[in-house]
């Protein structure tokens, strides 16, 4: 009999329990702190900020971490300043040719050739026109004029200044100088520490050489 009654006070205990719970409603939070951060919301709305909105705009002016602004404008004059006065900011390795064959590759040849003839696939396909050659004589393109064009883009050819780092546009400039100088019949540029290497040589052979002799 005492057990009986128990079970039925227990069970009644449990029904009012579980009855509270309504699905419409989110349930009871002990210790809130637990689930609400106390610092703002990413996003969030909240009064204190102007325009209520926790995300705000960078200040006017603000750059971006890696980023260096290009101080030539998009307009006839800064082309021309860019390609008189814009110098390549790179040492002209075999490295860095090589970064700019693969870049050049992947982003430029398949309108202006692999060889930078203005032949590429687009060109052979007929789906683009007006590709020049880099050794055509009427645009005498220098390195300062490469980099402006591949930063804004020129008529019908788009900006590169979003899918490439400014190094990496260096390095492509290279590698366009390079295949200018391949379609001159020219020496492309190599900046080398030869004369450096040499002087480094010298006593490792003089060494060499009187080790040589001993014997
Ligand atoms: C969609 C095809 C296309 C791609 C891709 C392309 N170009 Fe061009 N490029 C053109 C066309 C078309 C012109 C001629 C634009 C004009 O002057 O009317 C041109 C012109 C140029 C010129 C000469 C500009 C001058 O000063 O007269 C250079 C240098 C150049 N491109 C470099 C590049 C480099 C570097 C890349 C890769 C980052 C590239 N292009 C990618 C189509 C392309």
């Amino acid at each position: 009999m005492k057990n009986s009654i128990n079970i039925i006070v227990v069970a009644i205990m449990m029904i009012s329990i579980v009855s509270c719970k309504k699905d419409t409603k989110p349930n009871y939070q002990y210790m809130p702190n637990m689930y609400a951060p106390v610092g703002y919301e990413t996003y969030g709305q909240y009064g204190v900020f102007p325009g209520g909105q926790e995300a705000m705009l960078p200040v006017e002016g603000s750059i971006p971490r890696g980023w260096m602004p290009y101080d030539y404008k998009n307009s006839t004059e800064g082309y021309q300043l860019a390609k008189d006065s814009l110098k390549n900011a790179i040492r002209y390795t075999k490295e860095n040719e090589e970064a700019g064959k693969a870049l050049y590759d992947i982003y430029c040849a398949i309108c202006h050739g692999g060889k930078g003839d203005g032949k590429g696939t687009l060109v052979q396909r007929e789906k683009i026109l007006g590709v020049p050659s880099y050794d055509d004589i009427g645009r005498a393109i220098t390195e300062g004029s490469i980099y402006h064009v591949m930063y804004y883009g020129i008529n019908s050819m788009g900006s590169y200044a979003s899918q490439t780092s400014e190094h990496e546009r260096w390095q492509i400039v290279q590698y366009v100088q390079k295949l200018k100088a391949d379609l001159e019949g020219k020496t492309p540029r190599i900046d080398s520490d030869v004369v450096a290497a040499k002087v480094e040589e010298t006593p490792h052979q003089a060494t060499e050489e009187n080790h040589d002799n001993a014997h």
